[in-house]
């Protein structure tokens, strides 16, 4: 995917696990453990696809609204696939970034999932942001408390440029996403990267999160190769 030398940053909203379960009869939590497939997929799938930002969607500030027993089960998947995937990950060279605020997690998960951050920090083949307990409209809030704390310590907000807010939020360092990708055919947002994707190019496909594969994110590659990012010019 890289023209020039430059970074591609992929973000996706998983999203279609509890269609995909109820079109099988299953429970909706068989359905996120077969997204954790998919995510296992993808992660591997990336360095092939030229891709070295990927930024998942995996739980948003608004999924607390879920039935607990739903809400217990994601979290359980989410401490299992780093039990299960953190060595490996490692050994592959991805980095793993986390999106969002962990402090709402249980203790034991959050301890977790910072020590997969530290363990894989070094790592630069990859770099798998997990957005957790994540929102964009929290994320720009906590940025604004950052940035508001600055200027009562003195600083002088009239100089601040829009790096200085990109440099707030979660995602600083990163380069903005270049596609998003949306499974399970709604049109929308849903609270993700509002910040960041100003700019980004959109794919959608109809098919759940479950059954997304190489093939049809190279077919999203395509797409996005062939588009002409005009950035607000001519
Ligand atoms: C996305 O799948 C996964 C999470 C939100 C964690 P959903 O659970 O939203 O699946 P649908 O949209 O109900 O099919
Ligand atoms: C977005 O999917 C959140 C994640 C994929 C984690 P949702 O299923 O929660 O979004 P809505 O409710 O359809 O907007
Ligand atoms: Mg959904």
């Amino acid at each position: 995917m890289r023209e020039n030398a430059e970074s591609f940053h992929l973000a996706v909203i998983m999203d279609g696990n509890g269609r995909w379960a109820k079109g099988r009869g299953l429970p909706r939590l068989m359905g996120h453990r077969a997204g954790v497939e998919a995510l296992k997929r993808i992660v591997e799938a990336c360095p092939r696809q030229g891709i070295d930002y990927l930024t998942v969607y995996a739980f948003s500030t608004e999924n607390w609204r879920r039935p607990s027993q739903e809400v217990r089960g994601l979290m359980g998947l989410l401490g299992e696939y780093i039990d299960r995937e953190l060595e490996r990950l490692r050994e592959n060279g991805v980095r793993i970034r986390v999106l969002g605020d962990l402090a709402p997690l249980a203790p034991a998960l959050a301890a977790k999932i910072r020590q997969s951050v530290a363990a894989t920090a070094a790592n630069r083949r990859l770099t798998l942001s997990l957005a957790l307990n994540y929102g964009g409209r929290q994320e720009i809030l906590r940025a604004a408390r950052a940035l508001a704390a600055r200027a009562l310590a003195g600083e002088d907000p009239a100089a601040w440029r829009e790096d200085d807010v990109a440099a707030a939020l979660d995602t600083a360092g990163m380069p903005d996403p270049d596609l998003l990708i949306r499974t399970g055919g709604d049109l929308r947002v849903s609270n993700f990267l509002l910040w960041q994707i100003a700019y980004t190019e959109i794919w959608t496909t109809a098919s759940f999160w479950p059954d997304f594969s190489e093939a049809e994110l190279g077919e999203a590659l395509l797409s996005f190769r062939g588009r002409q990012r005009r950035f607000g010019g001519v």
